[in-house]
């Protein structure tokens, strides 16, 4: 297992289908709100993808910078064929250390509640109430950093 932050075309289109798979296809969101202007290498937003053993791209999620202390995760996707083998967990973990490398405090996301559950392991905590987007029913969850966990 492998996690590179994007840096080429090539692996954000690796990105971009691992998405199309997964949420166009899977869950069936339009694709005019699933992928948008910040799907691009020259955005603020840091994209990163995953290989398995084999060097095949297997997961991917990208990171928004929020407020001047926070950043939003967003688009976490893992192949249906690899769930459940800690890619997952993996691509959360990654996505934290660059936000701590960059000094943010705090992340955000807005969950599917059918995976609140993944993100209460890794100590999300949700707050508010459930709203549907795209289709699907979300919960905001949120977790603040520490430099040692
Ligand atoms: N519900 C409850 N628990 C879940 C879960 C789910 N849907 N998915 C994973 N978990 C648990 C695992 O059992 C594991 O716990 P364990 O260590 O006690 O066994 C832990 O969370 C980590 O699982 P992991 O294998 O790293 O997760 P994954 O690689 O299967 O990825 C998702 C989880 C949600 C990213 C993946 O199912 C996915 O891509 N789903 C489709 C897209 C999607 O819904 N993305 C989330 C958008 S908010």
């Amino acid at each position: 297992m492998r996690v590179v932050v994007v840096r080429s075309q090539q692996e954000l289109d690796a990105c971009l289908m691992i998405r199309h798979e997964v949420f166009i296809v899977e869950q069936r969101v339009p694709e005019d709100l699933e992928v948008d202007e910040w799907d691009q290498l020259c955005t603020d937003v840091t994209h990163v993808l995953m290989y398995d053993d084999l060097q095949y791209p297997v997961a991917t999620a990208r990171l928004k910078p929020y407020q001047v202390d926070s950043v939003k995760i967003q688009r976490v996707a893992v192949r249906r064929s690899h769930r459940r083998q800690g890619y997952g967990r993996l691509i959360m973990r990654a996505l934290e250390d660059i936000a701590k490398d960059n000094h943010y405090r705090k992340i955000i996301l807005d969950a599917q509640c059918h995976a609140q559950k993944f993100y209460e392991q890794l100590y999300y905590q949700k707050s508010g109430d459930r709203f549907v987007e795209a289709g699907i029913e979300h919960i905001h969850m949120e977790k603040m950093l520490k430099r040692t966990e």
